[in-house]
């Protein structure tokens, strides 16, 4: 089983062209199902995500091809409506599917998407919300058969009592199958909605309101293929930046909007960094060990966001000074902490919330990949501590970080990949 092998301490200089975002361009694949003939998707990051994404498609009777960063899906005949378990464990985001299919096709069969590292991942909200358009679900031995109801599909208004990214792109995505007008009351405001409306209006859906609570969909309109590039990825943005933070050094990261950013990058000034910002770039500089903040505490965009929480745990856990951090979005999203103990972290876990007391710097050491965001946190810790660091468990990691070990390595990293 390969792993990564840090030695830490050396200071990261360079500019990186982040890639294109995980969060935004599996909807907005999974929106290519809604019209027949090829779209055009560029930006589109070589992530294990991604792959899983595009086999779905192409086992539902999409033509699907990449060349570099540009893929091209053909939905002229999907000819399957059912995505088999084995696909859906791999992935619980294709859940996604839901929508699209029902829009497309009138009927869409998959099985449950399982809980993941980061605890319970319930869709109640997704299947309330697409039931309220018009769908007949069922849901059996952990299957989900779901039909267009005999009238069919029709718009509505729609609240969500949690503003769930997920939920929110299922009923943009359904209801452009739905006609009538769908209103989305309590939606989630992430600029990834912003990048898959979009997309949505480039396919000649008129959808608006995205980046608002309050979303609004024309739906039963005929829809074209279109072509496409994807926001870039501010969460793999914001963990080279933490990167630099915890290593010290100056790093700039261009095709990522500044904007998407802000919570993270307040952080990331408060704990003593500098930070410049342009229309399509961040610089962060980081000459001394950072110091502890106010309270961290994860939120619905454009609150700190829970996927940045590990990776800014990470880079102060070896700085100096305390940060309180409260997790309010997962129920398991601290599985990052025992492996950061092992690098010498002081981390007290009380419920939701997590003491960190920074100890002045990290020693290495060889730790595992939790999940996602808790391997890349083990890797901005790595960076910036004493001697070497080996992390394992490496298929988290890939799931959304695209070359992280080959563009550490070009802003000045010792780290590589052990076979
Ligand atoms: C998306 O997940 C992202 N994934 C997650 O990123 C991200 O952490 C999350 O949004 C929050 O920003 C993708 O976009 C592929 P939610 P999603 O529905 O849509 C509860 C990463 O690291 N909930 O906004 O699954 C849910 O349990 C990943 O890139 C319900 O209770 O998140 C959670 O507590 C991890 N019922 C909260 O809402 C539902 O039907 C927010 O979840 C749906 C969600």
């Amino acid at each position: 089983m390969s792993y990564y092998e840090i030695q830490g301490g050396r200071p990261l200089y360079g500019t990186l062209a982040i890639h294109g975002a995980k969060n935004s361009v599996l909807p907005i694949l999974a929106a290519c199902l809604l019209t027949s003939g090829q779209s055009v998707i560029h930006n589109c990051p070589d992530l294990t995500d991604v792959s899983a994404t595009l086999d779905i498609l192409r086992l539902l009777g999409c033509r699907v091809e990449r060349k570099g960063d540009t893929v091209t899906v053909d939905a002229t005949a999907p000819e399957r409506w059912s995505i088999p378990e084995c696909l859906m464990r791999e992935m619980r985001s294709s859940v996604i599917f839901l929508g699209a299919l029902l829009a497309r096709l009138g009927t869409a069969e998959l099985s449950y998407p399982g809980g993941c590292e980061l605890g319970s991942r319930p869709i109640d909200l997704h299947l309330a919300a697409l039931r309220s358009l018009g769908a007949d679900i069922l849901e059996e031995q952990g299957a989900l058969c779901c039909r267009c109801c005999r009238e069919g599909l029709r718009g509505r208004e729609i609240c969500l009592s949690i503003p769930s990214v997920g939920a929110t792109e299922n009923i943009m995505l359904a209801a452009c199958g739905c006609p009538g007008v769908t209103t989305i009351i309590g939606a989630a405001q992430e600029p990834e909605i912003i990048d898959l409306q979009s997309f949505l209006q480039a396919m000649g859906a008129r959808v608006s309101g995205a980046g608002t609570a309050n979303l609004s969909i024309e739906g039963g309109l005929p829809l074209h293929p279109a072509e496409f590039r994807v926001m870039g990825d501010r969460i793999a943005a914001a963990t080279y930046l933490c990167g630099a933070a915890a290593a010290t050094g100056e790093v700039e990261i261009t095709s990522i909007s500044p904007d998407a950013l802000t919570a993270v990058l307040t952080c990331l000034e408060e704990a003593g960094c500098q930070i410049h910002t342009g229309p399509d770039r961040v610089v962060l500089t980081s000459s001394r060990p950072l110091h502890g903040i106010s309270p961290v505490r994860t939120a619905p965009y454009p609150g700190f966001p829970t996927d940045a929480q590990a990776i800014l745990m990470a880079a102060l856990s070896g700085g100096e000074g305390a940060t309180l951090f409260v997790e309010n979005i997962f129920d398991s999203r601290y599985r990052h902490v025992d492996e950061l103990r092992r690098m010498g972290a002081d981390i007290q876990l009380a419920g939701r919330a997590a003491m960190v007391s920074g100890v002045g710097r990290l020693h290495g050491a060889a730790v595992r990949s939790t999940d996602l965001r808790g391997g890349a946190a083990l890797v901005v810790a790595g960076l910036g501590a004493e001697g070497t660091t080996q992390v394992s468990e490496l298929r988290h990691i890939r799931r959304g970080y695209q070359d992280l070990d080959k563009n550490l390595r070009a802003l000045g990293a010792d780290i590589r990949e052990i076979p």
